[in-house]
């Protein structure tokens, strides 16, 4: 069988490292791109131990565009899936022109270099933070985008409209836009997981780098939001399915299956769990004690959101399959694993 080659731009990060994992277990050969701004080549190494496979890694930006040429010109792709960007929202906004010229260049880059090359299939990494806080709850695709909150934010939604204007230029391009909700988790070997730098900005590494003693105590940001217990809810998604969601949406492109050029999907698991619920949960199933306690809300946070993500399940064929007591025993084992080790 003709195989075919899918280059994975930021293929040594959280959610590029578990995909380039689902991508090689459903019969596809990999090149991973990654200038290392936010990895480490242990990702790389992990997947390679978990799929036994070689995954060709280039250490490279995807900014720059001799760098990006010489990559297309070593061998052909027959899609990208672009994970390159900066992601700390906070950081965006005391940076903004960083994270403007690195997550816009970054695609840019690369979609010039798919042109030159005659590459017409990309999967884009977008977020539920597009939505905002949505009127009403759970949002579909058709939701309205809401302004950002944030430069971050806007990377997104621009780098979404660059998208439907290249695939309205050029017949030939085809491109999927995955909004991801919270990814959680991490791969049940234990080889790979996330690698927050410092302190984290995120729950669920904030909990286990908690229970692992690196952290004092969780501050749950605010208990008087208008939810059945007064934190804020969202929706998480295990790693390993969303990695499993890029199979789908690289699996539509190549079949030629896409319903228009540019497609938009939800990724969730259409559940919105609560701050406490999470906690709760993580404690029954790793059979722990949290240290935690209510904090003052947090500047940004939205009160609620979770998917609607029925058309990924009509289109995609794919829904997750993972329960929330599953990603979070795979985090606190990835948390073990990781010991004192925090990058
Ligand atoms: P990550 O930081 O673990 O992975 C991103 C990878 O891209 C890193 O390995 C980093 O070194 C690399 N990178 C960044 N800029 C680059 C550049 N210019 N050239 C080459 N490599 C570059 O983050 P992640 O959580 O795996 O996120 C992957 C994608 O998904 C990002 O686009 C992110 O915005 C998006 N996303 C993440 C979340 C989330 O909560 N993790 C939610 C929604 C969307
Ligand atoms: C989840 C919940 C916090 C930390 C962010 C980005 C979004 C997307 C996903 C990329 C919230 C609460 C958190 C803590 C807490 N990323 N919390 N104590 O804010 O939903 O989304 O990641 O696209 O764009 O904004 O995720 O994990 O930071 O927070 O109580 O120490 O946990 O208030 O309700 P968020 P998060």
């Amino acid at each position: 069988m003709d195989r075919k080659c899918i280059l994975v731009t930021g293929g040594a990060g959280y959610i590029g490292s578990h995909t380039a994992v689902e991508l090689i277990a459903a019969g596809y050969d990999v090149v991973i791109v990654d200038n290392l701004s936010n990895s480490d080549p242990s990702a790389v190494e992990g997947v390679r131990r978990i799929t036994g496979a070689e995954v060709p890694f280039v250490e490279a930006d995807c900014c720059d565009d001799g760098a990006m040429e010489r990559l297309f010109r070593s061998r052909r792709f027959d899609a990208v899936i672009h994970f390159a960007a900066a992601k700390a929202v906070g950081e965006s906004v005391s940076e903004p022109l960083r994270y403007y010229r690195n997550n816009l260049l970054s695609l840019l880059g690369v979609a010039g270099q798919m042109e030159r090359h005659g590459c017409d299939r990309i999967v884009f990494s977008s977020s539920c933070t597009v939505y905002g806080e949505a009127d009403e709850l759970p949002v579909t695709e058709r939701t309205p985008r809401r302004p950002a909150a944030s430069p971050y934010g806007n990377t997104k939604q621009i780098c979404e409209d660059i998208l439907r204007d290249a695939t309205a230029a050029r017949p030939a391009l085809r491109a999927i836009a995955l909004r991801y909700f919270n990814p959680i988790g991490a791969h049940p070997s234990g080889l790979i997981g996330e690698l927050p730098r410092g302190v984290p900005q995120n729950l669920v590494p904030y909990v286990t780098q908690t229970a692992a003693g690196l952290r004092e105590c969780l501050s749950v940001f605010g208990d008087d939001y208008p939810t059945p217990d007064g934190s804020c809810i969202r929706d998480y998604i295990d790693i390993v399915d969303l990695a499993r969601a890029h199979v789908a949406a690289v699996r539509r492109l190549l079949e030629g299956a896409a319903a228009a050029p540019f497609e938009v999907f939800n990724i969730g698991t259409g559940r919105g769990v609560s701050v406490l619920e999470l906690i709760r949960c993580f404690e029954q199933t790793n059979r722990l004690k949290l240290a935690w306690r209510i904090a003052p809300r947090r500047a940004g946070d939205i009160t609620a959101i979770w998917a609607d993500p029925s058309l990924a399940r009509t289109e995609l064929g794919w829904q997750a399959e993972r329960s929330l007591a599953d990603s979070l025993a795979t985090a606190w084992q990835w948390q073990q694993r990781l010991g004192s080790g925090t990058k």
